[in-house]
């Protein structure tokens, strides 16, 4: 190649680069200085499933999510976010890390006004027995609503955001417990009693699932009727 043409090839690779660096110069600017704001990707990306404040949406269509504002755990809401818990998109491919990281900071310390302190486990137990028992069992195993044919389903795999939050929002059939009715503090020892219950001390024996206040005696009482009726009929049948 003659040197004058190599000579104008590199003036207008130049002037190229030069140009598409002007060109994506206030871009990069741009990205480097704006701070995403957790509060707007909230409203865009959440609020149609979680609600405007996150108090929670039950399914009259597809789109429903359980209340978050007992969520302050940061690197929780994170982890859900990116993987997109059950029912939950993920958002990996939507929003971008810092993205992900504003919205998670704005759940858990704007979003989530819900305390979980000060809780008793034995107040919570109690109040537990008169608010939920009906028809979670006294147990926290669940249960079934005779009169409208719907389970209310097993805490036992419900973390404590969950648990509060389904408290102040009643999701679908379930009714919600104002501040009114119960204090933060009676929510936080239900929390308690709740997360307690998910791993009762074992004294040994067989749990029977917890069903509840009924012996295993009882059980094996009834198992040895079971068993002499099942020995005379086939003694019956021996002698016909
Ligand atoms: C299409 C509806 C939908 C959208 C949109 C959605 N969520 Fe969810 N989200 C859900 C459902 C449903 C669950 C419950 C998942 C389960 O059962 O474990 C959930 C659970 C969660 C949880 C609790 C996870 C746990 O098990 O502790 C957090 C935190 C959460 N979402 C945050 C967000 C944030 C932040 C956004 C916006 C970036 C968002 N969600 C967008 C439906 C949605
Ligand atoms: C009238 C019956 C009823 C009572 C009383 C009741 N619940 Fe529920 N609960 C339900 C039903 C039904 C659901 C399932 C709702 C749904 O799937 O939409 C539910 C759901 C829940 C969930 C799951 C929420 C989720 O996001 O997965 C939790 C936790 C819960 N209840 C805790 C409680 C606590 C704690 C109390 C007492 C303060 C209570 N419930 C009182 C019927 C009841």
């Amino acid at each position: 190649m003659p040197r004058k043409s190599i000579l104008i090839l590199s003036i207008l690779q130049a002037v190229f680069v030069a140009a598409l660096a002007a060109e994506f110069a206030p871009c990069a600017v741009a990205a480097a200085t704006t701070t995403p704001d957790g509060k707007v990707i909230f409203a865009q990306h959440c609020a149609v499933c979680h609600g405007d404040v996150g108090q929670g949406r039950s399914a009259v269509t597809s789109i429903a999510g359980p209340n978050l504002q007992a969520e302050h755990n940061e690197g929780n809401v994170l982890a859900a976010v990116e993987v997109g818990p059950s029912h939950m998109p993920s958002f990996a491919y939507v929003l971008s890390i810092p993205e992900m990281q504003a919205v998670a900071t704005y759940v858990s310390q704007q979003i989530a006004v819900i305390p979980l302190t000060g809780g008793d486990l034995s107040e919570g137990g109690e109040l537990f027995r008169a608010y939920c028992a009906a028809c979670h069992r006294t147990s926290v195993r669940g249960g079934a609503l005779a009169f409208t044919n719907i389970n209310a389903p097993a805490l036992t795999n419900k973390s404590a955001a969950l648990i509060a939050g389904a408290i102040r929002w009643g999701p679908g059939p379930m009714p919600s417990f104002p501040p009114q009715l119960l204090t933060d503090t009676q929510l936080a020892s239900i929390v308690d009693y709740v997360k307690f219950s998910q791993h009762p001390p074992n004294p040994g024996g067989t749990t029977l699932n917890f069903y509840g206040p009924s012996a295993e005696g009882l059980v094996g009482f009834l198992a040895l009727f079971l068993l002499i009726g099942l020995a005379m009929w086939i003694e019956k049948g021996g002698k016909g």
